[in-house]
């Protein structure tokens, strides 16, 4: 195969990991000529291009090397390293992402007593993920039968082909919907960024370690928030004391104030209205609350 020099991610074409995947890219720089109905998307500034392709073929393109990375929930990845063979290259999770948080559960018909997984021996389970289910089953030496759908796992109980299903779980909607309750949670789950255990050394090594700094920067600084504010050298230690926790703040001069002071924090989360009003009680005045964009250490 000949060698390429551009790195290659492969997402999903569309779903819900889609626009946040997106986004998370053009907050590190790339920005892609978008032909979202094709399957190549090319990059624009840097030497990185997208992939566009079903959620579950994307650990299987990294391991043949069809692509360098892929952006995935930790649910299809470790589904893939569950259900292959060692011959395929190993996979591995390189960041979490902080997006498409949900779990992988076990969801039976709301009037079942459910006690644990005991009950659900000798009883059928549908599910996309026979990998992980059976992990699970072994783990607490139940004996089940596992039914594999590629999709509508959640209408299985009704139709009367499983008396239990392991899907997905977000807002809990679809279970609502579909009259079950969910038992047990296997696996919790959020988009990674996944790669091969052995990463390129070219230029695509190079372009890849200066992604992951640039992402480091993004999910660092995402919930981060820049709290400015000023206050006169008496109060400082009573603000210093209600500032949410960080580094330790920066102090500047007001010009012609000897007197007052510039006080700076980064946040690591959001500041609320409670805990600014608690900070002006000690003594602050002019406060501003920013969010924080990119950052360099
Ligand atoms: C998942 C899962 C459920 C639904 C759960 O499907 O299979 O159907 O989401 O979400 P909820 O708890 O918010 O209702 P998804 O929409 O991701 O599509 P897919 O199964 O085709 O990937
Ligand atoms: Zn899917």
């Amino acid at each position: 195969m000949k060698q390429r020099d551009r790195l290659r991610i492969a997402m999903q074409k569309s779903g819900r990991l889609t626009e946040p995947a997106l986004e998370l890219l053009n907050r590190c720089g790339l920005s892609f000529r978008q032909s979202r109905d094709k399957l190549f998307c090319f990059g624009e500034g840097e030497p990185v291009d997208l992939l566009l392709v079903r959620d579950d073929d994307i650990p299987g393109l990294i391991a043949q090397g069809v692509c360098d990375l892929g952006i995935v929930g930790r649910n299809v990845l470790d589904e893939f390293r569950l259900t292959t063979g060692r011959e395929a290259a190993p996979l591995v999770e390189l960041r979490p992402l902080g997006f498409g948080r949900c779990r992988l559960s076990i969801a039976v018909p709301q009037e079942l007593d459910y006690q644990g997984p005991q009950t659900l021996e000798g009883e059928r389970i549908a599910t996309s993920y026979p990998g992980l289910l059976g992990e699970w089953l072994r783990t607490h030496a139940v004996n089940a039968g596992v039914v594999t759908l590629s999709g509508s796992v959640e209408i299985a109980p009704k139709l009367g082909t499983a008396d239990a299903i392991c899907d997905l779980v977000q807002s809990g909607g679809t279970l609502v919907a579909n009259q079950l309750r969910e038992a047990e949670v296997l696996l919790e789950s959020e988009a990674v960024l996944a790669g091969p255990l052995a990463l390129p050394i070219d230029e695509r090594g190079d372009m890849l370690e200066l992604l992951l700094k640039r992402l480091d920067g993004v999910i660092q600084v995402r919930e981060s928030r820049l709290l400015l504010l000023q206050t006169s050298r008496s109060s400082l230690e009573a603000i210093t004391r209600l500032l949410p926790g960080g580094p330790q703040p920066t102090l500047l001069a007001v010009a012609g104030q000897p007197d007052q002071l510039m006080l700076q924090a980064l946040c690591a989360g959001e500041v609320s209205w409670r805990q600014l009003e608690e900070i002006k009680k000690a003594g602050a005045r002019e406060m501003y609350v920013l969010p924080v964009e990119k950052m360099l250490a």
